[in-house]
């Protein structure tokens, strides 16, 4: 048995809630452009949020986190801005956005806003003034221009790569190149520079003055960088240890900006909240998540983690250490708009790892989306989906989460049991990694499909009630069996699953501790929460006994006596 001890155990407030919101909440991710489309123009929108408040509220989150809806000419999917402190006339106007927010707030709905600091769109202002100033001018230094190397410039000045496949530079028509980390249309931003510093900070200040409850940071890891000359090769630049004095990565610096900002945040009441997208070395999460820095830190272990008894104890019990070593609480996370669903993961054979442990990213969806779209070796009897299998797995996986202490992260659609959407025609793909990688990465476009809010032969509507007719992503047939219209007073579905767990959730909320009880099973796992909120799953596939008396929930119908294979049970005192 062991006990994890939280320094900052939550404060309650007048409503008996654990304090401050952010600590202990479920917040739901939503990709603008695919969850509800009001104009009808096959793009999702802000008018579209609002009009889907009531639902918002049914589910019984705490907060939402909104992807970028800001202008953007979408060359990855909104994360290149092209304007931080407007609405992408296609999603809406400013006052689309204080409505939508005025109608969530009343639901007692927080929101949270992306904040993109480490790159622009190609096509915003300062860059455009960069490209039309030319070399040597002030405009140019907000962002990161080199000469190139080899006769004439015609090579970029280092080997370096994008995130997103291919070189790191970009050659402009005057010669000299720029830095992007992802993709061509996002040049890094040169976070040296005061006019960066003071702009985000106003944008945060817009943002916050509109009423918004707190901010997502993007690659929070890699805004600062040192790039003295002569830059390091590729090589060089891996090999480097991450130890806060990297050139790019995770640099001790960076947190100067977000004392910066921590200033700013506390400057509000309440204060704004921030979670930290950092993809950076265990030990170095706690800088993140400090209060004197972002406040909390995205954790992807549990997304990496297979299902299984054991990775999922390991992550747990890590997290909960490191959360309390910073005083901020621990997040969670099983699917978001960069991964493929968990439905579909855990439907498929373990992952191959690559030499960090890391899942490759295919996990044998590379075999459904060739066999989806008609490919696929003749007779060959690797991986297949198994779907039930997966959504099954994938309810037993959220139960278990939504229980743990710190706060929780959805991504919309789960809550339909949605699966990773294969059967894109490639030419009909917007990732911008599928086409850098020539097709061999796939890409994030599969879990980015328009939700199904109508079955298809109830509406009328091809695009299952999400707007009109169209889609900017092609929603597949099946998505009928997962409509909201559907499932909404199925009492064993997915959406009432969440919606319970999710409402007992708030009733059974409880000091960020848990320990663990030991089940005699390594496939097996069980913990207590402080106030006697228990949770047991069954990661394997033999039954495990159970005594039905205090089950409060479960994933699945419950045989008397046992907890079946890929199954949660909530068991509690209180009812
Ligand atoms: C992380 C975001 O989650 C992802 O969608 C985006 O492509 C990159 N950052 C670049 O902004």
């Amino acid at each position: 048995m062991s006990i994890v001890d939280v320094v900052n155990a939550p404060e309650r407030n007048e409503l008996g809630e654990p304090a401050p919101w952010w600590r202990q909440a479920a917040v739901y991710q939503i990709y603008p452009r695919s969850f509800a489309d009001a104009n009808g123009d096959g793009l999702g929108d802000l008018p579209g949020i609002t009009s889907r408040a009531d639902y918002l509220a049914e589910l019984g989150i705490d907060a939402v986190w909104l992807s970028p809806f800001y202008p953007s000419a979408l060359a990855d999917g909104g994360y290149d801005v092209a304007d931080y402190r407007n609405v992408d006339p296609r999603l809406g106007t400013l006052a689309d956005f204080d409505t939508m927010l005025a109608a969530l707030h009343q639901r007692g709905i927080r929101v949270v806003v992306d904040i993109v600091p480490n790159h622009t769109s190609d096509l915003h202002e300062w860059f455009q003034e960069a490209l039309a100033a030319g070399r040597g001018s002030a405009a140019r230094e907000r962002y990161i221009f080199r000469e190139g190397t080899g006769a004439d410039g015609a090579e970029p000045p280092t080997d370096w790569v994008s995130a997103f496949g291919g070189s790191a530079w970009e050659r402009v028509a005057d010669g000299q190149w720029y830095l992007h980390n992802f993709a061509i249309e996002q040049p890094d931003l040169n976070w040296a520079h005061p006019e960066v510093r003071a702009d985000f900070v106003t944008t945060l200040r817009f943002w916050s003055d509109r009423g918004v409850d707190g901010f997502r940071i993007d690659v929070a890891h890699m805004l600062t960088k040192d790039l003295t000359e002569p830059l390091p090769s590729r090589a060089e630049l891996d090999a480097l240890p991450r130890d806060g004095k990297h050139p790019t990565i995770d640099r001790d610096d960076v947190h100067e900006v977000y004392a910066e900002w921590r200033a700013v945040f506390n400057s509000y009441d309440p204060p704004r909240t921030a979670v930290a997208e950092a993809w950076v070395d265990r030990a170095r999460v706690p800088l993140y998540s400090s209060p004197d820095s972002l406040g909390q830190a995205f954790n992807f272990d549990l997304l990496e983690a297979d299902f299984d008894a054991a990775q999922f104890r390991e992550v747990v019990q890590d997290n909960l250490d490191l959360a309390a070593t910073s005083g901020s609480s621990s997040t969670w996370v099983l699917s978001n708009h960069d991964v493929v669903r968990h439905a579909t993961r855990y439907g498929l054979p373990h992952p191959a790892r690559d030499a960090a442990g890391h899942p490759t990213r295919k996990h044998g969806i590379d075999w459904v989306i060739a066999v989806a779209s008609g490919g696929g070796p003749a007779g060959d009897a690797s991986p297949v989906l198994d779907r039930e299998a997966g959504e099954r797995r994938a309810r037993a996986a959220t139960l278990f989460m939504l229980a743990l202490p710190g706060s929780s992260y959805l991504y919309q659609g789960e809550e339909l049991g949605l699966h990773e959407v294969a059967e894109i025609p490639d030419a009909e793909r917007q990732d911008p990694t599928f086409f850098r990688s020539a097709g061999d990465d796939f890409g994030r476009d599969g879990c980015r499909v328009p939700l199904p809010w109508e079955a298809m032969s109830a509406t009328g509507s091809s695009s299952f009630g999400f707007g009109a007719d169209s889609s900017h992503l092609p929603q597949p047939e099946w998505f009928s069996e997962h409509a909201v219209s559907v499932l909404d007073g199925d009492p064993e579905s997915t959406l009432t699953l969440y919606r319970r767990a999710l409402a007992l959730r708030h009733r059974l909320q409880t000091e960020e501790r848990l320990e663990w009880i030991e089940t005699g099973r390594a496939d097996v796992l069980h913990f207590r929460r402080p106030n006697g909120w228990e949770v047991v799953t069954n990661f394997g596939a033999e039954p495990y006994p159970l005594d039905r008396a205090g089950v409060v929930l479960a994933s699945e119908l419950l045989p008397a006596g046992i907890l079946p294979a890929d199954t949660t049970v909530w068991c509690s005192p209180l009812r």
